[in-house]
């Protein structure tokens, strides 16, 4: 199988999806698009969400994607269910906060769930939370602001730094054992959050986990390509820019 698998987001977030499945799938073909002229997502409505995630499957499906993997926590949590009816030839990956190996990590822990404001709003995610509240202390927090400093390729500077630190205060020295990192553009500025947090956590993801499920669905429908060519990415952007494309290069790499 030569086709493509589509990977998207709001932006650059969703390449640290898009590495773990290069790593999974290294003889794969990927398209990564970022839809840069709408990021970010979090600050919308669902209703404006699932218009832009409409187009740009329409997109994926026009350019010959066997899977398509929704790289995005905050576009899951709006849309996936609606998706897998509309197309159920190509199989549809989302992604949610990482919760269950955060709960799982040790006995009944604290765990910060970090996630823009509308992943934590929806159903999807209240839904997720009620199942594991008996297991742990769960505090979900509304984090607008981080994708942008993501976007301008501010991963670390003191900006960030000060801003995560008013974010994040009440949960610092010690009051949490795990964190979760519930949108994909977050693992680019775990460093500074460890760093801002001044103790030790354990911190969680589900990018590995989606590239795993992105595989085995392929493998279910047959899908997979079994030769030994090099893997690539196609990079596309809804904004077009040079300065972008340039960023998600060195994010990736
Ligand atoms: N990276 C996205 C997520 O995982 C969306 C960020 C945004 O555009 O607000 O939720």
């Amino acid at each position: 199988m030569n086709n493509f698998i589509g990977i998207f987001d709001s932006g650059i977030g969703g390449l640290s999806v898009l590495y773990e499945a290069m790593q999974l799938l290294p003889h794969e073909q990927f398209i990564y698009y970022a839809d840069e002229k709408h990021v970010p997502y979090g600050e919308k409505t669902r209703e404006e969400i699932i218009g832009y995630v409409d187009e740009i499957i329409q997109f994926m499906i026009d350019h010959d994607c066997k899977a398509i993997v929704i790289a995005c926590n905050t576009a899951t949590s709006a849309d996936v269910s609606i998706l897998r009816k509309e197309y159920p030839d190509v199989p549809v990956v989302g992604i949610e906060p990482a919760l269950k190996p955060a709960v799982q990590f040790m006995e009944h822990p604290r765990v910060l769930v970090m996630a823009t404001p509308m992943t934590i709003r929806e159903e999807k995610f209240q839904r997720l939370m009620a199942r594991y509240e008996k297991d742990a202390e769960i505090y979900p927090l509304a984090c607008p602001g981080i994708v942008e400093f993501v976007e301008r390729g501010e991963l670390n500077s003191a900006g960030l730094k000060a801003f995560l630190y008013r974010l994040l205060k009440p949960y610092c020295e010690g009051t949490v054992d795990a964190i979760v990192l519930g949108c994909t553009h977050y693992p680019f500025v775990k460093d500074a959050i460890a760093e801002v947090m001044g103790n030790t956590v354990e911190f969680f993801d589900g990018g590995a986990g989606v590239a795993r499920e992105t595989r085995r669905r392929l493998m279910e429908k047959e899908l997979l390509y079994t030769g030994d060519r090099k893997g690539r990415v196609i990079f596309e952007n809804s904004a077009a820019t040079l300065e972008k494309l340039r960023l998600c290069e060195i994010l990736l790499n």
